[in-house]
């Protein structure tokens, strides 16, 4: 067993995004951004392809490139690059490039001159998020330019997306306008000419709780790596958690009752009492604020970080339980051996499990599974 350890179910991944395509009926993108939110981008995204994704979806154009470095030819969906970006390997590589502003457009038909091909292209419009996209205000020249660049054979309009600010709260009334302003920005684009393309909107949120947003094709993430983007059960809709992060504990010892524990003796003992040691700290990405609250399981038994999570390791207040050094530590994994869920630390923590599961690494080595 490591020291300390992410264990990623690969069949997790898998069975989630079949389960997530048999709901919808329709094509899904597998959102494996951000290291498959820590998950692995390549094995992630392998599994995604294996469940049945259609496409997958990344932020960054060296996230794209990296699926294609590893051999991945499944079409590919990036959405986030800054002027000057260097996207003609990324179009000679069949990337999809989403654009946000004229200025972009511009860009991407260089890029395609260059790489001797047409740039697939997705046109992104701002329905009510203010972050990417186009402002309604906006989007009659982001479609002129883009429509400018298919007329010239530079770029092949593949399709017309948006991003939902509140789809984990179903119902909110911005879910039913975001859906009325994008459906009307993307009717008023076919009219312009913009034709022959496919829609999308709907998140992990929207693709497990707002059918009408399914659209075209789905765009979930979250959802594909098992968690429930509304911090419920994710059983409910047929998803198993695929990451687990476990620890040998490294150190036992008995200590009298008034111990200060770790720096700052924010924790202080009662009673005489064991302490286990365990390896894993703010350098793997275990939040500090975690001290005194975090939930682990300790040889078995449900327990709390006992005073403050330090850069490697932190301790754990263990009574008279019978733990001995190299017995296991869970910190969150699919909550069925009576472990905490990512969900758990996300609620002692004050943050969401896409925080936890996308930051936590460092010096953990992770495993496949499944
Ligand atoms: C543009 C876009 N689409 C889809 C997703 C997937 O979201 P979720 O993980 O909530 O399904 C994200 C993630 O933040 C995103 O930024």
């Amino acid at each position: 067993m490591a020291r300390a350890e992410i264990v990623v179910d690969l069949g997790a991944i898998r069975d989630n995004v079949a389960a997530l395509r048999a709901r919808v009926d329709r094509s899904l993108m597998a959102v494996v951004k951000a290291d498959g939110y820590g998950h692995g981008l390549v094995p992630s995204a392998r599994a995604a392809l294996d469940g049945g994704a259609d496409m997958l979806g990344v932020a960054v154009l060296e996230e794209a490139l990296a699926l294609r470095a590893a051999g991945i030819t499944a079409p590919v969906l990036a959405w986030l690059a800054v002027p000057g970006e260097e996207l003609t390997d990324a179009v000679r590589k069949d990337v999809d490039i989403s654009v946000n502003a004229p200025w972009a457009v511009t860009e991407l038909r260089a890029a395609a001159r260059a790489a001797g091909r047409p740039a697939a292209v997705h046109l992104k419009v701002d329905s009510g998020l203010s972050r990417g996209g186009a402002t309604m205000e906006d989007w009659p020249q982001l479609v002129a330019a883009v429509l400018a660049g298919a007329t010239a054979g530079e770029l092949r309009p593949a399709a017309v997306w948006s991003h939902f600010a509140y789809a984990d709260a179903p119902g909110h009334p911005t879910v039913a306008h975001q859906r009325k302003l994008f459906t009307e920005a993307a009717d008023w684009a076919e009219t312009q000419g913009l034709t022959g393309v496919i829609r999308h909107l709907a998140n992990s949120a929207a693709t497990l709780t707002s059918p009408e947003a399914w659209l075209d094709l789905v765009r979930p993430g979250v959802a594909c790596y098992g968690l429930d983007p509304h911090g419920g059960d994710p059983a409910e809709y047929g998803l198993r958690p695929a990451m687990t992060v476990r620890a040998q504990v490294a150190l036992v010892k008995r200590v009298p009752a008034g111990s200060g524990v770790s720096y700052g003796h924010e924790y202080t003992t009662t009673r005489p009492t064991g302490l286990a040691l365990v390896p894993i700290g703010y350098a793997e990405g275990i939040p500090r604020n975690a001290t005194n609250v975090g939930p682990v399981q300790v040889a078995g038994q449900r327990r709390r970080i006992s005073g403050r999570v330090c850069m490697d390791q932190f301790v754990v207040d263990v009574g008279d339980d019978a733990v001995h050094p190299g017995d296991e530590v869970v910190l969150w994994g699919p909550g069925t051996a009576g472990e905490p869920t990512a969900q758990d630390w996300a609620d002692a923590v004050g943050t969401i499990h896409y925080e936890l599961v996308t930051r936590v690494g460092g010096r953990l080595t992770r495993r496949y599974v499944g």
